[in-house]
């Protein structure tokens, strides 16, 4: 099976986002992930409904929106609204997560949890139900460009094998730090999704950079 691509927005050029939205849309990218950032759970700002709603209509990809936000709650009509294909919300803001998770699915998207790197993944067993997808953090979240963290690769056998043995179709995405590289070896590892900013949107040929992850296969 190839990988699902996500290219991170947050690493374009936001002078000419619509370009690079067309780039992504003419890509093997098969989703475009999306990160909002509420200077509270994570030291930085990014960006919110003005820009998600000026730039739906040209994006032709399923939304992966990944919430650094300490209330990602709050925001589920309007995500629906926006007709996101899946809302990620991190488990360290999230102390009734069952509830979180049902009431995302009803709204009638894919649920998922995220993971910050020192989280284990132990602590997604008892809701692996109600979940369509784990998004680890291989990076400390807040921005692009960072180093990744080689930890992570042990945390996706681990929900690899977690998974499996319930054979249970949730996904396994990976977010920080991606490149051919760290893909590779996440990959092998188990992940069925890479998020990737700074290698995409940095390379000379972006388009080149999304099909080289997408032929990787586990
Ligand atoms: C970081 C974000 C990532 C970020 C990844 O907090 O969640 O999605 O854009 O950037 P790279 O791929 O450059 O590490
Ligand atoms: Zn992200």
């Amino acid at each position: 099976m190839n990988t699902i691509v996500s290219p991170s927005l947050l690493s374009a050029d936001f002078l000419h986002l619509e370009k690079e939205i067309e780039m992504i849309n003419n890509s093997k990218a098969q989703w475009l992930h999306i990160d909002v950032m509420d200077g509270v759970f994570v030291p930085n700002l990014s960006f919110g409904f003005p820009i998600l709603e000026a730039i739906r209509p040209i994006i032709k990809k399923p939304l992966d929106v990944h919430l650094m936000i300490v209330e990602p709650m709050k925001f589920v009509d309007q995500l629906a609204a926006l007709d996101v294909d899946t809302m990620n919300i991190h488990y360290e803001v999230s102390p009734h997560l069952h509830r979180s998770l049902t009431a995302i699915r009803k709204a009638g998207m894919k649920a998922a949890v995220t993971l910050n790197p020192h989280t284990p993944v132990c602590l997604v067993e008892d809701v692996l139900e109600e979940l369509d997808m784990v998004l680890l953090m291989s990076v400390n979240p807040g921005f692009g460009g960072q180093k990744f963290i080689d930890h992570t690769l042990e945390k996706v056998a681990k929900l690899r094998n977690m998974i499996d043995k319930r054979g249970l179709k949730t996904l396994i995405e990976v977010d920080g730090g991606v490149n051919a590289t760290t893909g590779a070896k996440l990959v092998a590892a188990g992940a069925d999704a890479l998020v990737a900013g700074s290698y995409v949107f940095g390379s000379e040929d972006p388009q080149q950079a999304i099909e080289g992850l997408y032929n990787l296969k586990r």
